[in-house]
């Protein structure tokens, strides 16, 4: 949503990185940005500007001397009404440039002519392990980051040159999540928020267990968006194959009561408790040492259970919940009468926000239909990309503690 109508600049320098820089383009169009590509003349010796023009749908700009431009200068219109420029690759040899304010080809003297109050500069390194620990790199990447530009870091692993190490290019979609997080309002700023996600899973025997199907994306959305949103974000996940969003510190765990230890440790210094993780309400009260075997007789094993702790009902009874220093919310997820449930729920948990939804229509689902009670009564949030439900919950939790607070 955020990119929609978006002006960004993408440029690239010389890199094996180029073929990520193709992909990116795609990502950023299909979001519905305009992206106006820049190739340096090293760039173009890896990835060729008809690719490039192909997939963004516009002229590239290859050179400050291109004759297409009526008053001649790609340098400044590329820049006026932009909303951000990312290069990416951004290569050792491009990065000593732009620390040294170099203006001789199109690309760096962009960055230098762009109005750096209103147009950010997001790089995104890559290059061998060995030039990246170069100390002239390293010194590069502090004068440009003093001079206004944003790291976006780098990968570590096995690089096209065939040593490991750090220096290779973040992958497409991960600069994507990082020119949405520039993008995005800083809503949150300077607040720290926990985040639970995913189900729990509690262990019968050391090879069986009871868990449930939450897929844990609903969570993971809201760590993206809270991220996005300027906030630092703990998030605790129980047993998900997802990928960690940038920026966010994650603790997995397994059972509700590593969820709640790991909850106990990070909410106190906490402004904000998203409780999305599907917690097992119970576990066998007693774990087998040993798998539980058949014993021939067709008995089934008697399993007796124990409730496992209310981790957002604590939560919220603590103190700094009940003196509003810290804003709870919690999700439901009901297999009917949504309306009854969440209403009683949110009394129950004693939060000022629950976060409704019907289960078995939104597990595993990258989208959700949702209904959030607050004092103010019900909003219903008609179906939607768990992405885009994120965003607006977010944006709405950092309107009600702005309030409270
Ligand atoms: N929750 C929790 N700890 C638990 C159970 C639930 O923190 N042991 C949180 C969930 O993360 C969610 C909210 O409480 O934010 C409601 O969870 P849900 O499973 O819908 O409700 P329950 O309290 O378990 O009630 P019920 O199963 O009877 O609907």
């Amino acid at each position: 949503m955020i990119l929609q109508a978006k002006r960004i600049v993408l440029g690239l320098s010389g890199g094996v990185a180029c073929y990520k820089a193709a992909e990116l383009c795609r990502l950023l169009v299909k979001a519905g940005s305009q992206v106006q590509v820049v190739m340096s003349e090293g760039a173009q010796a890896f990835i060729t500007p008809t690719t490039m023009q192909a997939l963004s749908g516009q002229p590239v700009i290859t050179s400050q001397w291109d004759s297409s431009h009526p008053n001649a200068m790609p340098h400044i219109n590329a820049t006026r009404g932009a909303d951000l420029i990312v290069v990416a690759p951004c290569s050792a040899n491009f990065l000593s440039r732009l620390a040294a304010g170099a203006c001789d080809e199109v690309l760096s003297l962009m960055c230098v002519a762009r109005p750096s109050e209103t147009v950010a500069l997001l790089l995104a390194p890559a290059m061998n392990r060995e030039m990246w620990s170069h100390p002239a790199t390293q010194r590069n990447l502090r004068q440009v980051q003093a001079d206004g530009a944003q790291l976006l870091g780098v990968g570590t692993g096995e690089q096209a040159c065939g040593e490991t190490g750090d220096g290779r290019m973040l992958e497409a979609a991960e600069i994507f999540e990082e020119i949405q997080a520039a993008l995005s309002p800083k809503l949150l700023a300077g607040k720290r928020v926990c985040i639970t996600a995913g189900p729990t899973f509690e262990a019968i025997d050391p090879v069986r267990g009871i868990t449930n199907k939450s897929s844990g994306k609903m969570g993971f959305a809201m760590a993206k968006a809270a991220r996005m949103a300027g906030a630092q974000v703990d998030l605790i996940a129980g047993p998900v194959s997802l990928a960690t969003p940038r920026g966010v510190q994650r603790t997995d765990v397994t059972s509700a009561r590593q969820m709640a230890d790991a909850v106990a440790a990070c909410v106190d210094s906490a402004d904000i408790f998203i409780a999305t993780a599907a917690v097992a309400d119970w576990r066998p009260a007693v774990e087998a040492e040993d798998k539980i075997k058949k014993d021939g007789s067709g008995r089934t094993p008697a399993l007796a259970f124990t409730e496992n702790p209310d981790i957002l009902a604590s939560v919220a009874a603590s103190p700094r919940a009940k003196s509003a220093q810290l804003y709870c919310v919690g999700f439901a997820a009901e297999s009917g009468s949504l309306i009854e449930h969440g209403r009683a729920k949110r009394m129950r948990k004693g939060v000022p926000m629950l976060v409704g939804n019907i289960g078995p229509s939104t597990f595993g689902r990258d989208d959700n239909a949702l209904v959030v009670f607050t004092d103010a009564g019900e909003l219903e949030m008609p179906r939607s990309s768990k992405d885009a439900l994120a965003s607006e919950l977010i944006a709405m939790i950092a309107e009600n503690t702005r309030t409270v607070g």
